[in-house]
């Protein structure tokens, strides 16, 4: 039934004219809704997993459900059986300064982060009463509206990458070239590269990161909504965008909605964008990390080690073959590599892995220099087309390289070495500038720096690698 009047909406969708001003100022303002005599409110309540702030298509600020109002709608006043299966009738009363506004909406919550629906013109006159004479004013050519959820968690995106694909769009067909889909180091994240093509005139390439928000499915039909997020010039509500998308074994086809208002997604090929694609390979571990990363010995407990930056608190997990490196702030993959050459050097490893690091991927030369059980270095190239090239100096280019150390979760402190106090050379305040090795605790080590004052404070020696663990001016 969603599908003839899905089609329909398609239709008059041009002749449309949107109810709701463009942009409105304040529409968390609950002002608009004036109060209800307390009996109606019971009346009428809206699912609470529906609560929440809510982007529609071009709206910079996000809308309120709440349980019983939805901002820019008004307060929920009576609710009665739809003519579309499980999903009810709605009725709404907003009132404002000099004008009152009765609407029916009917509702369809197709994944915790997005809600569509659609909804009758107003009616300036109206009751409680009244919502079967309301309701049965809109039919099909209705146009279907879609909310996405503000504050949305990241979904698993359901299409396969990398691919490849050829696209048609508004401007024409483009199959010369091939464009890529990019896994991204979180699965909740795609590249898109459209390329653009020589039998398209103007055709620009163009290249879309999208983050998944919620997939769901529809009488066989499959779509996901996704956020652009490397477009930061527009508003929240038009960085949405409703996929619809059909797999083979190989790839499939995806049909995408050319804004957030999601229309006209009836079939793949009503989609204002659609592309075919083709699954691809990233390149497979050609060799394992070495031990000494990925885990303790038996007489150390055994299992997996895990590594933290000092630079910035990412973990690293490594296993045989995959080197990923995760926030800790937010849970997400930063990176993950897999090991393509290894190569021992004593205390030092070299190894070319092929990273995907956020969106983008590449060969990269990483030297790890092993300071101690407990401390490692790591030096990282800049991403190259081909391993062959990851070590050559163009990408180990000394200015370019990130240095990081690494420091196994849960090291123990050491005793300090030089046990005793030493001046610090270029500081001329006689006796002012001293690091105090092993004085108040045999682990630390004192900086007392009175040429720069603000720099003293006490750090914990692990081995060779410093952790300042406090300011003690
Ligand atoms: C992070 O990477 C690991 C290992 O590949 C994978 O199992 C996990 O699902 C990834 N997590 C996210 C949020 O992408
Ligand atoms: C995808 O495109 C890349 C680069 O054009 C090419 O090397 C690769 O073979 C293609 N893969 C498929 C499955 O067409
Ligand atoms: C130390 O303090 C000075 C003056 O208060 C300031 O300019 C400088 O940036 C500080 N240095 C550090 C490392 O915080």
């Amino acid at each position: 039934m969603m599908a003839i009047w899905l089609l329909a909406a398609l239709a008059v969708s041009r002749a449309h004219q949107g109810l709701a001003p463009v942009f409105a100022p304040e529409l968390d303002d609950d002002s608009v809704v004036h109060m209800q005599a307390p009996s109606s409110a019971d009346a009428c309540q809206l699912p609470p997993e529906w609560s929440g702030r809510w982007f529609l298509n071009e709206h910079n600020q996000p809308l309120k459900i709440t349980t019983t109002s939805i901002s820019l709608k008004g307060r929920c006043v009576a609710t009665s059986e739809s003519g579309y299966g499980q999903a009810k009738n709605y009725l709404f009363k907003l009132e404002t300064k000099n004008d009152v506004c009765w609407r029916c909406m009917v509702f369809f919550f197709e994944h915790h982060n997005v809600l569509q629906f659609k909804e009758s013109r107003c009616s300036r006159t109206g009751s409680a009463e009244m919502i079967s004479q309301i309701c049965s004013g809109f039919n099909g050519d209705d146009p279907m509206m879609t909310l996405f959820r503000a504050d949305a968690h990241p979904q698993p995106c359901p299409i396969d990458a990398p691919a490849n694909f050829t696209y048609r769009d508004m401007k024409g067909s483009c199959r010369s070239r091939m464009s890529t889909i990019d896994a991204c180091a979180s699965n909740s994240k795609l590249r898109l590269r459209f390329q653009a093509c020589p039998e398209i005139t103007y055709s620009e390439s163009q290249v879309d990161d999208i983050e998944c928000i919620g997939a769901w499915e529809y009488h066989n039909s499959r779509y996901f909504a996704a956020k652009l997020v490397n477009h930061p010039a527009l508003f929240e509500g038009e960085k949405y965008r409703c996929f619809m998308y059909e797999k083979q074994s190989d790839g499939g086809r995806v049909g995408i909605s050319a804004d957030a208002a999601c229309r006209g997604l009836i079939g793949v090929d009503s989609a204002s964008t659609v592309i075919d694609y083709k699954i691809d390979s990233y390149p497979t571990a050609q060799c394992t990390f070495p031990s000494f990363l990925r885990h303790y010995h038996a007489e150390q407990g055994g299992g997996q080690k895990k590594w933290e930056s000092v630079a910035t608190s990412d973990i690293h997990r490594i296993t045989a073959d995959e080197w990923v490196e995760g926030s800790v702030a937010s849970g997400e993959n930063r990176s993950t590599a897999v090991c393509i050459q290894e190569e021992d050097l004593g205390k030092t490893h070299r190894i070319v892995v092929y990273l995907v690091s956020g969106c983008s991927r590449g060969y990269q030369c990483i030297k790890v220099h092993r300071r101690d059980e407990q401390v490692i270095e790591v030096v990282r190239g800049l991403l190259a087309p081909n391993a062959l090239e990851a070590c050559s100096e163009e990408y180990i280019d000394e200015h370019l390289m990130t240095y990081d150390t690494l420091l196994l979760a849960g090291s123990v402190e050491q005793h300090c070495p030089n046990h005793g106090r030493y001046k610090i050379h270029g500081c001329d305040q006689d006796n002012a500038a001293s690091y105090y090795f092993g004085c108040s605790a045999k682990h630390q080590l004192i900086v007392n720096k009175q040429c720069r004052p603000n720099e003293t404070g006490t750090i914990v020696l692990l081995t060779r690698a410093l952790k300042t663990i406090g300011s003690s001016r």
